[in-house]
């Protein structure tokens, strides 16, 4: 039996409310990817980020390491930087030193999570002339806070670095842009990083770990929904998968059902029944070709200044101009 509480967080109402469109049983099911981030996901996330098979994190810090100084002291005084999707931000200590080398600088990092802006705020604190101004807001509202904060004099830097925009479906990664583009004035930057095609069978281990890292960060989710909406998913009868979808350029995580089963989501109003070898997506990762991102850019009103691509795996790093 289950009680009722009152009054429900918004927060619960609207993940309930996913969960109950997302379940739902025309067609495949799916849970939105932003739900693997809770304080385990995230924890599990920077695990993945220094597993071997999952290069992305690496190349994105090579190219950073190798080419930021050249373009950083290039950008014109009083730049303001802004992070979408900030996390640890760990990567983001190679471009604000050395721009704080230069100048006083602010750095807004912009994150739904406050564990990570919080760890983002420790992890930069020791940077002179540095200061940190997180916002706790979606990436647009967030941008839109950044841009009345920032020095009026200089121009903003937005960061969007870790193939996040791989997330997004391919029309709406590239409304995604449009709608950051239409925040920005003309000579604003925008470095965007984003994982390119490659062997399907690097796709797939980088998603697929030996060690299980992945698996654990994909059914993390699961268990999220038994702690937070009273579920009684049985994460043992679950088998995560990576797939390759070819067409559509993506690798797909999938939780694939080992047996038939009921699960009740109490707090959702929930049942949700599973027949063995039903699957519920839990992420796409979209992948690029290199001039596909050039093009895009173009497109959303954005100028490709420069474009670097990692020699070991595949991943670029595009600098974007506003025009
Ligand atoms: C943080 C969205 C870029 O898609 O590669 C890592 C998340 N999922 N391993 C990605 C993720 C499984 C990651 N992004």
């Amino acid at each position: 039996m289950s009680v009722a509480v009152f009054p429900e967080s918004i927060e619960v109402e609207s993940f309930a409310a996913d969960l109950r469109s997302g379940l739902r049983t025309d067609g495949q099911r799916t849970l939105p990817s932003k739900y693997l981030y809770d304080e385990v996901g995230s924890a599990l996330f920077e695990v993945i980020c220094v597993l071997p098979e999952y290069g992305l994190t690496r190349a994105d810090t090579r190219l950073l390491i190798r080419h930021a100084p050249s373009w950083v002291s290039q950008l014109p005084s009083k730049t303001c930087v802004a992070e979408l999707g900030s996390g640890s931000s760990k990567k983001t200590r190679l471009i604000l030193e050395a721009l704080a080398q230069r100048q006083e600088t602010t750095f807004f990092p912009i994150d739904i999570s406050r564990a990570a802006l919080a760890q983002c705020a420790r992890e930069l604190g020791d940077i002179p002339n540095l200061s940190v101004s997180g916002l706790h807001m979606e990436y647009l509202p967030g941008l839109h806070e950044a841009k009345a904060r920032r020095q009026k004099k200089g121009p903003l830097l937005v960061l969007f670095l870790g193939s996040t925009i791989g997330n997004f479906a391919r029309d709406a990664g590239e409304r995604f842009l449009r709608s950051v583009r239409e925040q920005l004035s003309p000579g604003d930057f925008m470095l965007l990083s984003s994982d390119l095609v490659k062997s399907e069978a690097e796709l797939v281990l980088a998603y697929d770990d030996v060690a299980g890292v992945t698996a654990a960060f994909d059914k993390n989710v699961l268990a999220r929904i038994n702690r937070e909406l009273d579920a009684d998913f049985d994460l043992a009868r679950f088998a995560h998968e990576a797939r390759w979808n070819r067409e559509a350029r993506r690798v797909e995580m999938h939780l694939v059902a080992r047996t038939d089963m009921t699960v009740h989501i109490r707090r959702a109003q929930l049942t949700v029944e599973l027949a063995a070898g039903e699957s519920i997506k839990t992420e796409d990762s979209y992948k690029f070709e290199t001039g596909e991102i050039r093009d895009v850019a173009q497109r959303c009103g954005f100028r490709c200044a420069e474009q670097w691509i990692d020699s070991e795996w595949a991943f670029a790093q595009s600098l974007l101009v506003a025009e």
